[in-house]
């Protein structure tokens, strides 16, 4: 059964994945609230990343740098005068469109007059619109498109008049070409080596129906990895971070490769700064689309700060005393498209497994099947009733000592079969449930999510049966 985006967005709400934000006052544009499972996933996500690119490798640090720079920073980076989407507005609703996605979906209707959008000058996506008269999607007539700059604006100082321009960072790459001199000078790494952070960007962006995938607010896990180019050939370089990244995505996330591919971007389509670009692509709901991109953005960033500040990014080799700026490759990842990504990838809707509790015939259940280390919690615990306080009191102790090793989730409400089927559908891999039989022997029932069989275990090896789970699960 293929997974619809309606799927998605219904489960997101229904479990408290994902809410509109400002629900309450109607929603805020491209804007979403991460709800209690949600959270906690973002939290894995962020946290395997960091471990698997900073953490476990000898040759990363680690950052966290502000959102609103000093402005010059976009002036030298080419944001202020390059960061564009081409925006048309319809003419009677004045709502506005990104002029490439309308062509998209027009030659999705039109396969006979394909062709590559991202080659479009600006002039030539007008010409397109007019001579195919492609309406919005309200079927008005639309304006030619205009340039449209994707930075956010904001103000600092407190007196009218004389407050000045700030820009809300449009990505976190820069915090880290504006430290790369601190972190030379204040740190020990060697050539090649690379910075990461994770930090929320700001995009203005114009787009429609596409839940998370495209937001104003973002979250970025981005790497600037900095190379002598005379020494470490930057082509070998951009294969070995591909390779890493479809690791990571396939092995750390455990994501389906037959949903996965490389695409090279064309010479007109690469952004400002990069010599060589390739997006990762995942087929999301309503087609494939980037998930990460890896640019190799050669030295024109420290280039164009060192020039603007005047400050000195030249490295001086040590041992030969060879100066120069550094070169980077950078992957750049988002962490909302990869949250979306894992439940598109995880989601499943199948015949609800036969458990020794009660679960109607014919029944449905929806389950996420990601990793068990992915999984907003990992283990459920449950009093089979929730009016009988012996049983409430063990099942407390059971969650309190599983708590401080594990994220764990308490539900005492409902048939334990309902309760069952609403772990499944937020991916808890194992539900513990404490009953009369654990009052006699101290042996409780784990039900694992994705077969659905019960084994009894003993109260007292369960923290080392999970955890051994935990690191053995591929
Ligand atoms: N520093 C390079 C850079 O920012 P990008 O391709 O514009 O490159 C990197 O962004 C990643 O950030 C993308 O691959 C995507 O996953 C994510 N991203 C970009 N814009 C986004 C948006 N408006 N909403 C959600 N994620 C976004």
């Amino acid at each position: 059964m293929t997974t619809t985006m309606e799927d998605i967005v219904a489960l997101c709400k229904r479990r408290g994945f994902v809410y509109p934000t400002s629900d309450i006052y109607g929603g805020l544009t491209s804007s979403y609230d991460y709800g209690p499972a949600g959270a906690e996933l973002l939290r894995n996500i962020r946290n395997i990343w960091w471990n698997y690119f900073i953490k476990r490798r000898t040759d990363m640090v680690g950052l966290d740098s502000q959102i609103l720079l000093h402005p010059n920073t976009w002036v030298a980076s080419g944001h202020v005068s390059a960061f564009n989407d081409p925006l048309v507005e319809d003419k009677k609703t004045h709502k506005r469109y990104r002029a490439d996605h309308l062509i998209e979906a027009w030659i999705q209707q039109h396969p006979d007059k394909a062709l590559v959008v991202e080659d479009l000058t600006i002039d030539q996506m007008g010409e397109f619109i007019a001579a195919n008269t492609i309406k919005s999607p309200d079927g008005n007539e639309l304006t030619r498109p205009q340039k449209f700059n994707l930075l956010f604006e904001t103000k600092l100082g407190v007196v009218e008049g004389e407050k000045s321009t700030l820009y809300m960072r449009g990505e976190t790459a820069q915090g880290i070409f504006t430290n790369f001199k601190n972190i030379i000078d204040s740190t020990r790494v060697t050539f090649p080596f690379g910075v990461g952070q994770i930090g929320k960007s700001f995009r203005n962006e114009i787009t429609t129906g596409q839940f998370i995938f495209r937001t104003i607010e973002l979250e970025q896990a981005e790497i600037e990895y900095f190379f002598d180019p005379e020494t470490t050939d930057w082509k070998t370089l951009m294969d070995e971070w591909k390779s890493a990244m479809w690791d990571f995505v396939t092995k750390e996330l455990g994501v389906s490769a037959a949903h996965l591919r490389w695409r090279q971007h064309t010479d007109k389509e690469r952004s400002h700064y990069s010599k060589d670009t390739y997006d990762l692509d995942y087929e999301f709901p309503f087609g494939w689309k980037e998930l990460w991109g890896i640019a190799y953005r050669t030295n024109y960033d420290l280039t164009q700060h060192a020039n603007l500040s005047k400050a000195d990014l030249t490295y001086t080799d040590p041992k030969t005393g060879k100066k120069f700026i550094p070169h980077v490759i950078e992957p750049a990842l988002g962490i909302n498209r990869t949250f979306f990504m894992l439940l598109a990838d995880a989601y499943r809707k199948e015949p609800a497994r036969n458990t020794t509790h009660s679960v109607a015939g014919g029944e449905m259940r929806t389950v996420l099947a990601v990793k068990p280390a992915l999984a907003p919690t990992s283990i459920a615990v449950f009093p089979l009733v929730a009016n009988k306080p012996e049983l409430v009191e063990k099942a407390k102790s059971v969650f309190l000592d599983l708590s401080k090793r594990f994220s764990v989730a308490w539900d005492a409400r409902g048939n334990i079969g309902k309760r069952y089927l609403s772990q499944d559908e937020v991916g808890t891999p194992w539900c513990v449930t404490i009953d009369y039989t654990t009052l006699e022997d101290d042996t409780v029932t784990v039900r694992d999510r994705d077969t659905a069989v019960q084994e009894r275990r003993n109260v007292t090896e369960l923290s080392a049966y999970f955890q051994k789970k935990l690191d053995t699960i591929e």
